[in-house]
Formats: structure tokens, C-alpha cells, sequence
């Protein structure tokens, strides 16, 4: 992708195994960059939406993240919830790779749910 890349610099792309989640802070607002078993990379909230639990300490299956809390799983592309307890979606933020470097922009929120309070 040409010209600059929007967002915040995370880490390389090599930095993230496949079915690793790693909780990163952006403007104070934890956010989750996921790597699924297919290599593809997401960036979500990472705040379980059914309570304060944060998602990065889930497993990673295919393409979804489970919270430990009470068992929701995430889809990684839309942020929805696959099962209860948890009913409302994660925010899913833009996410960019440049230079095999990681950016994400947790102004642009791609999946309709609630953009969070920066700081
Ligand atoms: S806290 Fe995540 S499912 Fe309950």
C-alpha cells in the first residue's frame, strides 16, 4: 500500500505467532491484535462487551478468541459474539500492514459497534 499508514505502530508482523493475542494500550484503550490460524491479523477491543474481562488472556481458535470469563467466542472479522452470554459485539478497528509493520487505528471503527472514549 502506497503513502503512510494510518494509525499507531504496534509491532512486525513477525512479532505475532499464529493464535496469538497480544493486548497493546493506544491512547489508554486496550486493544487486542490477534493473529488467526490461517496468519491473518485483527485488531478488536479488548475488553470483553458481557464484563471486564480482558480478551487477550482467551484461547485463539480459527478465526475467533474465547473469553475465559464465562466461554463467548469472538469472530475476529466482525467482532460478534458467536454465543451467550456475551450478546454485543467488540469494536474491530482499521488495520493496516506496511513494511510487514502492524498499524492500527482505533479512531475507525470498521464493524458498526460503538467507537470507545479516548482519552
Ligand atoms: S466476561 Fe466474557 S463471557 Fe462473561
Amino acid at each position: 500500500m502506497a503513502g503512510t499508514p494510518r494509525g499507531e505502530l504496534i509491532c512486525s508482523v513477525d512479532d505475532i505467532q499464529v493464535k496469538q493475542a497480544l493486548r497493546v494500550l493506544i491512547d489508554d484503550y486496550p486493544v487486542v491484535v490477534v493473529r488467526d490460524s490461517d496468519g491473518g491479523i485483527h485488531a478488536l477491543g479488548d475488553t470483553c462487551s458481557h464484563a471486564d474481562i480482558s480478551l487477550s488472556e482467551g484461547e485463539v481458535e480459527g478465526c475467533a478468541i474465547e473469553c475465559w470469563g464465562h466461554g463467548s467466542q469472538f469472530d475476529l472479522r466482525s467482532g460478534a459474539p458467536l454465543q451467550l452470554p456475551a450478546y454485543e459485539p467488540v469494536p474491530v478497528f482499521a488495520l493496516e500492514i506496511h513494511d510487514n509493520d502492524v498499524y492500527v487505528d482505533v479512531t475507525t471503527v470498521t464493524n458498526g459497534a460503538p467507537a470507545p472514549q479516548l482519552g
